[in-house]
């Protein structure tokens, strides 16, 4: 094959390229971030979702450990992102059986559908200690095994790192903020925290290897966020109104994940990766 050809083959969604891998998740057993999760263990990486629900969470675990024979998957329910010990002690736990975090996922939310004027300061407050709060408590947590993960490729400083280089961190936040959103404003008022924090973290642990980036899904077909926010006889007219002309797949995010955890993301770092088939836009014209 030409050299010139090989240099821009991608090595993404290559069997083995997480292998020896893992990957830390909050909101691990929700639709979306299962999906990220199943993508990443699928190409050989193992995985730790932390949820408040035990059941939920730990069913999730043994379902997403089927992607692949011999996976690894912790499910650690009871663990609420807004305590940072609880996730302090789940980072730990997930260090010591799957021998170290490479990856983070920090994508658990809340939501629900309100005007303002009848959220009360301390709806406004779950909304924030989830997202917000529970975000930072995520990456304090995993903070120090991401640095060590990231150590162990380090290169000259001019060659990019090999694929499934670990420290890096994915957010997942919304577009709901770019324009101003009904019934949303306390997730857009969470949702900026959380893409400002991306940044902050991209520029201070960036020297360390760490890459820190945002995923903002568009409405996400057959996930609870669609689920909570919009009325089922109004979908197929919203879908429509995008510029894809439908809802985005949980493999569409999935893909957009791979993207930023293997090599074809490595010198992607602070940004927003919008995953919406051009929705926003659309909402900033109407
Ligand atoms: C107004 C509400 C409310 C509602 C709850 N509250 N629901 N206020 N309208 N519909 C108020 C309560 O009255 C209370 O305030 C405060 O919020 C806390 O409620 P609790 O139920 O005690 O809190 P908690 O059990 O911690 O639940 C947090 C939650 C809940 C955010 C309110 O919805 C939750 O746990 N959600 C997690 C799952 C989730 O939302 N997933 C969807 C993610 S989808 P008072 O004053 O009465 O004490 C997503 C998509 C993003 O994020 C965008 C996609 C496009």
């Amino acid at each position: 094959m030409p050299l010139e050809t090989y240099q821009y083959m991608s090595n993404v969604w290559k069997d083995g390229i997480f292998d020896n891998k893992v990957v830390f998740c909050t909101g691990g057993a929700g639709t979306i971030c299962s999906a990220q999760v199943r993508a990443m263990v699928h190409l050989g990486a193992n995985a730790c979702i932390i949820g408040r629900n035990v059941e939920k969470t730990e069913n999730m675990a043994k379902d997403i450990a089927t992607a692949r024979k011999g996976a690894k998957v912790l499910g650690l329910g009871a663990v609420d992102v807004r305590k940072p010990e609880a996730l302090a002690a789940a980072a730990e736990k997930c260090a010591k059986e799957l021998g170290g975090i490479d990856f983070v996922i920090a994508g658990a939310a809340g939501n629900f559908l309100a005007p303002m004027d009848q959220i009360s300061p301390n709806a406004l407050k779950s909304v924030m200690d989830i997202d917000v709060l529970g975000s930072y408590n995520t990456v304090k947590a995993t903070l120090p095994y991401l640095v060590e993960s990231a150590a162990k490729h380090k290169t000259d400083g001019k060659t990019p790192p090999p694929n499934g280089t670990g420290g890096r961190i994915i957010f997942v936040s919304a577009t709901l903020h770019y324009v101003g959103t009904p019934l949303q404003s306390h997730v857009s008022i969470a949702k900026a925290g959380v893409d400002a924090m991306a940044v902050s973290v991209a520029i201070e642990q960036g020297p360390k290897g760490i890459t820190s980036n945002v995923i903002a899904p568009g409405p996400i077909a057959d996930t609870e966020g669609v689920a909570r926010l919009s009325r089922s006889d109004s979908r197929e007219n919203s879908a429509k109104a995008i510029p894809s002309g439908r809802f985005g797949t949980v493999k569409e995010i999935a893909d957009a994940t791979i993207y930023l955890f293997s090599d074809t993301g490595n010198y992607v770092n602070g940004e927003v990766l919008v995953v919406d088939g051009g929705q926003w836009h659309t909402s900033a014209i109407g």
